[in-house]
């Protein structure tokens, strides 16, 4: 075989057979496919796409590029849950605990990454003793006596993935659904997961703008669970706004504990609702989303999913009292009020920009080697459809220096307030 041919095939709206789709990653894998024709590929399949078998063929050779976790020691079926692209999404903080005290195994596999704010072992980490350096076997152990545990993530995994998506960023190829839909499916297969629940996020300060790409890029991933045997089910979810109101690593543990005690944002205590229900389905627990979304209402109530969150911590050196004492949580020297410039209401909140506001902060990592703190951020007062006034409080900005300036005119820029009152906006949106 001859990249040029797959490249040419591609160009012309052809299939590629499986055997070829694997000659093409495992010869770039390999550097026996330079750079140059990798991306003239990658240029093509942005074109003509790709068909479900196309998709599903190009997932399992990305997943199997690298280390493939065998978590067939641990009882159960092992859902994982992804997110496209949150802003202060503290959904993996409450929902883990909360299946879990529903009895589904959570053996989650977490990065640091880059971002507005610092992955779930970064979040984590904000609570004093906590880490995540145990052992393979360990890990296991934890997660069959506990139901969850929380391990970083193989350096070996999907490099594959790793490669394109690098290429893919310096070529315009970022925004494809069958490229998308690949990468994030083949690190979930890679990492263990038989079952796989996908928060699709819609919005301005979504990857996905429309609802449209949003549904495409869903059930792109549906299909691919569903050819290579995995149980795959995905929400699309509302992204107009941050969700909660924490955007911040010890910020946001806060939220998840006010969460789990039953106290959270609206908001943020559905989204978890919505997808821990599917991820109970998936495992087999109960028949009906109504059932499971009884039994995770009930572990909230009856205050299990709090007792499994705080069993979690200790396990993994923890201070598990934290969850009754939030005030031994990393705490912001400055707590600076952004205030309204106008009356009216809020429209919409740019996420991405709230994001970009908190990781100026120091709450998340511009470069891989940035150091994080913990405990800066912002806490939202306003979501969209409330009411605001001039010079009223729209947000607290957390931080460690005195003057935040650029941040709060971020903050700023973020709100759009009208002087009507918008109509309500659906979370959940298919
Ligand atoms: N996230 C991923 O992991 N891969 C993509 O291609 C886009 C978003
Ligand atoms: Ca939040």
């Amino acid at each position: 075989m001859r990249m040029v041919d797959m490249i040419e095939k591609k160009r012309n709206g052809l299939n590629l057979t499986p055997e070829e789709i694997r000659f093409v990653i495992d010869g770039y894998i390999k550097d026996e496919i330079p750079d140059y024709q990798m991306s003239a590929f990658l240029m093509a399949v942005y074109f003509q796409g790709m068909t479900a078998e196309e998709t599903a063929e190009l997932t399992m050779a990305m997943a199997k590029s690298g280390d493939q976790i065998d978590l067939s020691k641990i009882h159960g079926v092992k859902v994982d849950k992804h997110s496209t692209g949150g802003v202060g999404d503290t959904t993996t903080l409450i929902l883990a605990p909360l299946v879990a005290a529903a009895g589904v195994p959570v053996a989650k596999m977490s990065g640091r990454g880059l971002g507005h704010t610092g992955g779930t072992i970064d979040k984590l980490e904000a609570v004093p003793g906590f880490h995540v350096e145990v052992s393979e076997e360990q890990f296991i152990g934890l997660v069959n006596k506990n139901k969850l545990a929380v391990v970083g993530q193989s350096g070996n995994l999907a490099p594959a993935d790793k490669k394109i998506y690098s290429l893919r960023d310096v070529t315009a190829t970022v925004n494809s659904i069958p490229l998308i839909a690949s990468s994030i499916m083949s690190k979930k297969i890679a990492a263990g997961a038989d079952a796989i629940v996908l928060d699709v996020k819609v919005g301005s300060g979504a990857f996905m703008k429309e609802m449209k790409d949003a549904e495409a890029l869903a059930s792109t991933m549906v299909e691919i669970g569903e050819q290579v045997g995995r149980k795959t089910a995905a929400v699309i979810s509302d992204m107009n706004q941050p969700l909660g109101y924490a955007v911040g690593n010890a910020l946001e543990v806060k939220e998840a504990i006010d969460t789990l005690k039953g106290n959270g944002p609206a908001d943020l205590y559905e989204l978890c609702l919505v997808l821990g229900s599917k991820m109970v389905v998936l495992a087999g627990k109960v028949q009906t989303e109504a059932e499971a979304r009884a039994m995770l209402e009930e572990a909230i109530e009856n205050g299990k999913a709090l007792e499994v969150f705080k069993t979690f911590l200790s396990a993994q050196g923890g201070d598990a009292s934290v969850v009754d004492h939030p005030e031994k949580l990393p705490d912001a020297k400055y707590k600076i009020p952004v205030l309204s410039e106008a009356d009216g209401f809020v429209e919409g909140i740019a996420a991405d920009e709230i994001g970009t506001a908190a990781m100026l902060l120091g709450a998340g990592r511009a470069a891989k080697d940035s150091v994080i703190d913990l405990s800066v951020g912002i806490v939202l007062r306003k979501k969209i459809g409330n009411e605001v006034k001039k010079d009223e409080p729209i947000a607290i900005i957390h931080s460690n220096t005195e003057d935040a300036a650029v941040s709060a005119r971020k903050v700023l820029k973020a709100f759009k307030i009208s002087s009507r009152r918008p109509s309500a906006v659906p979370l959940i949106k298919g």
